[in-house]
């Protein structure tokens, strides 16, 4: 070739980046690797292994081991042993370890960059400059949190035990996200690796030894889902925090239901990438190679979806596609690629698949007509454009490095088919114009928003997602809370029973009783409502005196309510200050009443008058107390180290069901509907079961306090019934439920649907009473999801 000649194709020979390091590494542990227990290399118990391959060439790599129940139990005994002493370091003693952590990542960023390049099939130029410096970012922002956690978190301690199960998309990336806070806040770790993904984990466990961390307090069993279930399963696992598939995530949250292990998913998404049409194209077209071919589209928060204003959407896909040509597919060690390999042949069928299913479904293929690397697993960047909302390539995540395109003509359009997904992990918009994008990043249904950007990460912004992406956070200090219990809920005890419910009577055709239009009926979109099946229940007294009549709400008077909470969207968009008057309001109201509130209590609970007259007067307090809250518990503006902020804003869960605990029939209520309506929830509840009266009398409270319909709607009948059909009910975002084990259990385990996030107590009771452990920022926190908006700001 002549120079002219280059000159005029501008094209690039390879660069590969050297392997000796990593290859000599790999050759050392040619015998094959065993799980890391108690500080040092062991062969598996299980004896049995399997190779992991690089997809770059379909070459074994190494021989992993696989995790038997026995490893698991090491790990975890291993963990346990480690944890305490761990945790009762000084914060600035975890800090120092955790900074020489992240010192020994920088110090060997080549090294793991090419392993994990050569393990993954990722471009080197990804591992080198996001995945590893990011991870070293995470250790140091973590070491920041254990240094002042004593002051930060006083109220908490650490979880303790914790298993941590990760996938194969950024595995050293995800290694760090979760192992760094949860050591840095005082607890240890069992982690999972990726079976397809395990050596920069194996090679991280060598570093730390070296680094001096204490034996126990990090375990990495390696292993498929098997070993991942057993570590679910594991009696002596306080916590998992899983990032996968969310039909994993959904087998996880039932099989931890009712376990009383706190749970964290970052599971999948179908992002939407929006762009208007004043949007800088060429930028946005820049923006769809970061969102879809980084990382070969093997990335959760993907943009997957292209949603394109029609105005210029010939333009851009023209651009976009003038771009795709100018991609380059390759060995993953070349500094030169853009693109990579696909993880294993297994995923490559399953794109190949739905790429193929998108265009029997009437979507036009393009794909770039670029040299493709022989062997190994290898895809082309591709764009199916003219997809319809409703075909399974704009609904299910492909995770590979195919965008999917619609168009839309409005604003609201755009937002609907944004929001037309059952995930709800990120979205990207596009728009000079600040007043519409800051509108619209209002309105998507997503945990994280890029205004005029995506795929941002960084340590002290949080990430996480909605509905079926997920719940829980990563990263900064909502991420903290993650691996943190309240102090004020150690040592609570069993509740005590709670007397037996009153029989259920049926009101049609019993002339000698009261009948149903005597009895106190449900409240539904602000208006007393009978109860479907028209039966209702005696109360009685301790004595067994008949006191009232409540209805008995079924699955229909649930679904009633539901509809109601959903069209209260007012609500959820009303000012916090609108909401503070409100509940102001409900205090007052209450307080006028509060003699004959707390009569009511002594008579159907036998509660001495004093007792009686001291839960009205805290559940007053506690109304002000979130009043208080109500334009006080806000967001905060991250300045991460990359162009722009972040808003970290509090967001209503939506329409949240709660169960009421038997006791405590007027505090109870108020402890959990006053936090979620201060932060703009609408809920469904289920009242005290023994004791439903103070509920009922609270709806002429709710009626004369400006309480806009559908916002509070109670559902008097037996609790664990309409839990059931709460829990398992679609448009229901999220479930508190406090009462039985039983209880707790049947919620986590059919909220699992449609992921909703639950807030259960395990049968533990909670002394209402004690504002440290029944009020404030822990209900809060559990009220809200925060989304992080990412937009540009100064230079
Ligand atoms: P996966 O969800 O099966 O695997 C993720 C991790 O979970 C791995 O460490 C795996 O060993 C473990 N695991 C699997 N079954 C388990 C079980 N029953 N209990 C406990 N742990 C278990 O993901 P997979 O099979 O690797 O990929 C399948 C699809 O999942 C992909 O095509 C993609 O759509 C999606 N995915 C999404 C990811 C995300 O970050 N959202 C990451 C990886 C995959």
């Amino acid at each position: 070739m002549t120079v002219a000649k280059y000159f005029d194709e501008m094209s690039y020979g390879p660069a590969p980046e050297a392997d000796t390091e990593a290859r000599e590494w790999l050759a050392r542990h040619a015998s094959g690797f065993g799980h890391f227990i108690n500080g040092a290399f062991v062969p598996s118990a299980s004896a049995r292994s399997f190779d992991t391959f690089e997809p770059a060439t379909g070459k074994v790599l190494a021989k992993l081991a696989t995790g038997g129940a026995e490893d698991v139990d090491n790990a975890v005994a291993a963990a346990r042993k480690a944890q305490a002493s761990w945790a009762r370091l000084p914060g600035h003693a975890r800090a120092r370890h955790l900074y020489a952590l992240a010192r020994m990542i920088q110090r060997h960023a080549r090294l793991i960059a090419v392993v994990e390049a050569i393990d993954n099939g990722k471009p080197i130029r990804e591992t080198r400059d996001l995945d590893v410096p990011l991870a070293a970012r995470h250790f140091y922002h973590h070491a920041g949190w254990a240094q002042i956690q004593d002051t930060e978190f006083a109220d908490h301690v650490p979880v303790g035990i914790v298993g941590q199960i990760i996938p194969w998309n950024f595995p050293f990336l995800m290694l760090a996200w979760k192992v760094a806070p949860a050591l840095a806040l005082g607890n240890a770790v069992v982690l999972k690796p990726a079976e397809y993904t395990s050596l920069t984990a194996l090679l991280f466990a060598e570093l730390a030894c070296a680094a001096g961390l204490p034996p126990g307090v990090l375990n990495i069993v390696t292993g498929d889902g098997e070993t991942g279930a057993l570590l679910v399963g594991h009696e002596d696992i306080d916590k998992i925090a899983f990032t996968g598939s969310t039909e994993v995530g959904r087998v996880i949250r039932e099989r931890t239901a009712g376990s009383g292990k706190s749970l964290t998913l970052e599971l999948g998404g179908k992002s939407p990438f929006i762009v208007f049409d004043d949007a800088d194209i060429d930028g946005a077209v820049e923006g769809v190679v970061d969102a879809i071919w980084f990382n070969q589209g093997q990335v959760c928060c993907a943009g997957s979806r292209l949603l394109v204003h029609e105005g210029i959407a010939d333009l851009f896909h023209e651009r976009l596609k003038r771009r795709m040509q100018t991609l380059r597919v390759g060995q993953p060690l070349d500094k030169c690629i853009d693109m990579g390999a696909i993880i294993a042949p297994v995923q490559l069928t399953r794109i190949e698949a739905l790429v193929k299913k998108g265009v029997s479904e009437g979507a036009t293929l393009h794909q770039a007509k670029i040299d493709m690397p022989k062997g190994g697993s290898f895809y082309p960047p591709t764009l199916l454009s003219g997809v319809q909302p409703t075909s399974i390539v704009a609904s299910e995540e492909i995770f590979g490095p195919v965008a999917v395109s619609m168009t839309f003509r409005t604003p609201e359009e755009a937002i609907q088919l944004a929001n037309h997904t059952r995930y709800g992990l990120a979205a990207s918009l596009w728009s000079e114009t600040i007043g519409l994008a800051l509108n619209v990043a209002a309105k998507l249904a997503a945990g994280v928003v890029w205004v005029n950007a995506t795929n941002l990460f960084d340590a002290a912004v949080g990430f996480g997602g909605k509905r079926e992406s997920g719940f829980g956070r990563e990263g900064g200090r909502e991420g903290c809370y993650e691996y943190l219990k309240p102090k004020a809920w150690i040592g609570r005890k069993a509740r005590p029973a709670t007397p037996a419910p009153s029989p259920v009577k049926p009101a049609a055709g019993d002339f000698t009783l009261s009948t149903i239009d005597r009895t106190a009926k449900l409240f539904i979109g602000g208006k007393q409502a009978r109860p479907d099946g028209n039966y209702s229940r005696v109360i009685t007294s301790p004595k067994g005196k008949a006191i009232g009549e409540v209805g008995e709400g079924n699955r229909k008077d649930i679904r009633n309510a539901v509809v109601a909470a959903q069209a209260a969207t007012a609500w959820s968009n009303a000012t916090a200050h609108n909401r503070a008057q409100i509940l102001y309001y409900i205090a007052e109201n209450l307080s006028g009443r509060a003699d004959e509130f707390a009569g009511r209590i002594t008579a159907m609970t036998g509660a001495s008058a004093a007792s009686a007259k001291a839960e009205v007067d805290a559940a007053i307090s506690r109304l002000f107390t979130y009043a208080a809250w109500a334009d006080k518990y806000e967001g905060v503006v991250h300045q991460p180290p990359l162009r722009g902020v972040a808003l970290a804003m509090p967001e209503a869960l939506g329409v949240v069901g709660v169960i009421c605990p038997p006791e405590a029939p007027l505090l109870g209520l108020v402890s959990l509907v006053a936090p979620l309506i201060a932060t703009g929830n609408r809920v469904v509840v289920v009242p005290s079961e023994p004791y439903p009266l103070s509920a009922t009398d609270f709806y002429s409270i709710l009626e004369t306090s400006d309480l806009p319909a559908g916002v509070v709607n109670i559902v008097t009948g037996s609790a664990i019934e309409l839990a059931r059909t709460l829990a398992a009910h679609n448009d229901v975002d999220a479930v508190w439920a406090f009462g039985s084990a039983e209880l707790s259990a049947m919620v986590e385990k059919l909220s699992s649907g449609n992921l909703k996030r639950t807030f259960v107590d395990n049968g533990k009771a909670t002394d209402w009473l004690d504002r440290a452990a029944a009020e404030g920022a822990l209900y809060l926190r559990r009220a809200v999801d925060v989304k992080n908006i990412w937009i540009p700001y100064g230079e």
